[in-house]
């Protein structure tokens, strides 16, 4: 058989945003760049009132603080790699960057997933048994239901991102994304790949379908539980303590499956590049604006702190 037509790919370009003119990729820069910095302050400033303010030391904003951790995590794996696309002419990744790339991103999105669903528990046990909330979720449980949440992101990412790259590529390495994705980097594989598309559409589901389906549970039987609270007031009381989950894993879960479960007809790479960016750019900047908006305790938790930062300052000589 003929072997030499498939040279060995051993880099990939990244078309990003190279079809649109200069000018705009340069305001896009900007504004991602910016959109970056929100992120990784927001984030990190979550992490730190979390970690500082006693008031904020229970299970919730124990969870919250490893998903700002996640959220920092998975941003880190795409965004600076696509803000040098944008700025340079030269957009190669390197083989073993690019399935690097791919494994972060599998990871941290896996876990995501299972965060998301662990924090849902969370509130379904603060909700629907208050008083046995402190013994349930002590904390041995939630280093545990944690550990359990960032497992299954591990031998997931590995299985995909190895039996991907381990397809022939036969000389085209354009991948027609900002990152390296399985379903744009699958086209360049030049070789029988429908067992590979088989896994990866079932795994997608499950990956995606059993937190779901684990939230929508909690939330059921949250909603059940708030409808039967006699007094407006305590119904709200009841309702502010989730509405924040309720609207990350909202944005989270509807810009995943714009991206991922649309019809193949109205699926061109465009469209789907500007849908992807919903989850790796913007819902990572909202997490945190959601929940210190939307949550007294850590808006008076910020306060604190930056009261504490200007007597420190006001001290020092
Ligand atoms: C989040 O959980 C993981 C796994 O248990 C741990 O390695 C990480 O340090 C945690 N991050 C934060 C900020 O708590």
């Amino acid at each position: 058989m003929a072997t030499g037509n498939w040279t060995r790919v051993s880099e990939f370009i990244l078309m990003s945003f190279s079809s649109l003119p200069t000018e705009i990729q340069s305001l896009l820069f900007l504004a991602f760049l910016v959109i970056y910095l929100v992120t990784l302050m927001g984030n990190s400033l979550i992490i730190l009132v979390t970690l500082g303010d006693p008031m904020l030391h229970s299970p919730m904003y124990f969870f919250l603080r490893n998903l700002s951790f996640l959220e920092i995590g998975f941003t880190l794996a795409i965004v600076p790699k696509m803000l040098e696309t944008l700025l340079a002419q030269d957009t190669t990744i390197s083989f073993l960057g690019c399935a690097t790339q791919m494994y972060f991103l599998f990871f941290f999105g896996v876990n995501e997933c299972f965060l998301l669903a662990t924090m849902a528990y969370d509130r379904y046990v603060a909700i629907c048994s208050p008083l046995h909330y402190p013994v349930i979720m002590n904390q041995r449980t939630c280093a545990k239901l944690v550990a359990i949440s960032w497992s299954p992101g591990f031998p997931l990412g590995i299985v995909q991102t190895t039996w991907l790259f381990s397809f022939p590529f036969c000389g085209n390495n354009k991948v027609n994304h900002f990152f390296c994705d399985s379903p744009p980097v699958l086209r360049l594989v030049c070789a029988d790949t429908a067992l590979f598309e088989i896994y990866a559409i079932v795994g997608t589901i499950l990956i995606v379908m059993i937190p779901c389906l684990l939230i929508l549970c909690s939330y059921m039987h949250i909603a059940a539980a708030i409808l039967k609270i006699p007094s407006a007031k305590g119904k709200n009381k009841a309702f502010s303590t989730c509405s924040s989950h309720l609207l990350v894993v909202s944005l989270f879960y509807v810009s995943l499956s714009l991206t991922y479960f649309r019809p193949k007809s109205n699926n061109s790479p465009e469209s789907k590049k500007m849908l992807s960016l919903s989850y790796t750019v913007v819902t990572p900047m909202l997490n945190p604006i959601i929940y210190s908006l939307r949550n007294k305790e850590v808006k008076n938790a910020l306060s604190r702190t930056f009261h504490k930062a200007l007597a420190l300052r006001n001290c020092t000589p």
